[in-house]
């Protein structure tokens, strides 16, 4: 295993900031009733408390992708482990994210999502590393913008671990080969 992992940001600095993009989320979608899609699974702790911090109807979906590949730098190709079980075609559609790294992942879906017609579709992203974009992507709601750093926790893994920290935390060395 890595180091042990250092605070980057601590889990009271995530809930404020989550409560402030709440707020901006309701003030935008006044009629609510919105879906927000989880990518799994690394976003699924984030939509957790995101959809508790609007105030208004939403309805919760999770789409699956994966991007070959279990160290810190994915390959380049998405494909799709598990597709939503509704239709989406009229609706209000916030993907939510953990983290937007190359940018790959969000082109993919973004590309599929809107085959589906849906109303209108936005991306909520907790962390964005936009030094590290390969594909341009327009997200509307960012928790923080980071610096080229490998992050674990609050949903966030390293090869499957640290996904339950309640902090988002640096590690930096390598495991030894095996
Ligand atoms: P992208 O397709 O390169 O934008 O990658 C997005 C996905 O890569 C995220 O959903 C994460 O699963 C993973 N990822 C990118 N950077 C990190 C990181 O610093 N820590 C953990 N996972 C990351
Ligand atoms: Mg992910």
């Amino acid at each position: 295993m890595p180091d042990t992992p250092r605070v980057f940001l601590s889990a009271e600095q995530i809930q404020r900031r989550i409560q402030e993009i709440g707020a901006q989320i309701a003030a935008d979608y006044p009629q609510g009733n919105i879906y927000l899609i989880g990518i799994l699974k690394g976003a699924c702790i984030f939509l957790s408390d995101l959809c508790r911090a609007i105030p208004l109807n939403t309805r919760i979906e999770f789409i699956g992708t994966s991007s070959y590949g279990r160290g810190k730098t994915s390959s380049g190709e998405v494909k799709l482990t598990k597709d939503l079980d509704v239709s989406i075609e009229g609706q209000d559609v916030i993907l939510v994210e953990d983290i937007v790294d190359s940018g790959v992942t969000l082109t993919y879906l973004m590309q599929v999502l809107r085959q589906r017609k849906p109303r209108s579709i936005r991306i909520a992203t907790l962390l964005d590393k936009p030094e590290r974009r390969l594909r341009p992507v327009e997200v509307d709601y960012v928790g923080f913008r980071i610096p080229d750093e490998f992050v674990v926790g609050y949903g966030l893994d390293y090869a499957e671990d640290y996904r339950n920290l309640k902090d988002v935390c640096v590690i930096t060395a390598d495991p030894p080969a095996a």
